[in-house]
């Protein structure tokens, strides 16, 4: 298909890792353009030329720790300027580790992870999860009402946040954007705004490819479709949640993930 999402304009946080430079290469071939923000650099680059390459209409990388309020209200004030009013977020940006958070004194999911976690770790877990959500929700909706628009918001949560599944402050962060976005989808409904969240399985990506083989192949075990996910299982529902045709979806959490959680 193509077109879905010809004359949107979206935000895509971490879009240069697995899952942000899939869905953005997605929106671009529908037809949306793309803001490609990332910490790294060279890999938001990348990603906005590949977004050109699939068809968008217009790219923007944008360098910046999506913790940095200033940078990210400055983002969505380049988008608007470039390519238009943002009326897609898709808040993707994460990392399964923080410095000082203890995974490296335990082996597996054996052992107390938490008394050995950092203070520090811990905030800073939380800040680029769930902070830095907030910030990109509150940029894009401070324009939206100032444009009369409405839009969608898309935030890549995780079956930690669902079921437990990972380490305590990646599972905090991960839950607490479920409340951010059915908040959101509650008391911004009313304004034309829809919130969603992707709740991935175990995607393949840089993020799990640290996981040791053996474990990879017991989840795949307890997978009834048997196997982990590819980065276009969850480009192709940010698609839809972002497209019109899910004009009477909010405040949801859908889960491509296998069937490892049902
Ligand atoms: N891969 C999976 O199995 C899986 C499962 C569930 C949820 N997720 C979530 O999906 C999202 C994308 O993960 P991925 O699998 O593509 O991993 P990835 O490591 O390939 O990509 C993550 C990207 O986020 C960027 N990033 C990290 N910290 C940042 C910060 N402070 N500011 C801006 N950018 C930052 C990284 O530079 C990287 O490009 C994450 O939120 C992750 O928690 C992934």
């Amino acid at each position: 298909m193509v077109d879905r999402l010809r004359g949107k304009v979206a935000v895509i946080t971490g879009a240069g890792g697995g899952l942000g430079r899939a869905m953005s290469v997605s929106f671009a071939g529908e037809g949306a353009s793309v803001v490609c923000q990332d910490l790294n650099g060279d890999a938001a680059h990348t990603t906005a030329d590949a977004a050109s390459a699939a068809g968008a209409p217009g790219t923007l990388p944008w360098t910046s720790d999506v913790t940095d309020s200033a940078a990210i209200d400055a983002m969505f004030d380049a988008g608007r300027e470039q390519l238009g009013v943002v009326d897609v977020l898709v808040s993707n940006a994460g990392v399964a580790e923080t410095p000082g958070d203890g995974m490296d004194k335990i082996q597996g999911l054996a052992g107390s992870q938490l008394v050995h976690m950092s203070d520090d770790a811990w905030r800073r877990m939380l800040d680029i999860h769930l902070s830095g959500a907030f910030y990109c929700a509150r940029a894009m909706m401070r324009a939206l009402l100032d444009a009369g628009r409405g839009g969608s918001m898309i935030f890549i949560s995780s079956i930690a946040g669902t079921s437990g599944w990972g380490p305590p402050h990646y599972a905090a962060g991960k839950g607490g954007l479920l409340g951010l976005m059915r908040s959101i989808a509650r008391t911004h409904g009313g304004l034309g705004v829809r919130a969603n969240a992707i709740c991935p399985g175990v995607i393949d990506t840089n993020m799990t490819r640290a996981i040791p083989p053996a474990m990879v192949d017991g989840l795949k075990m307890m997978t009834p479709l048997g196997q982990i996910g590819d980065p276009s299982d969850i480009a192709s529902l940010a698609v839809y949640l972002a497209a019109d045709e899910s004009k009477f979806v909010t405040g949801q959490a859908l889960s491509p993930n296998g069937g490892l959680v049902i």
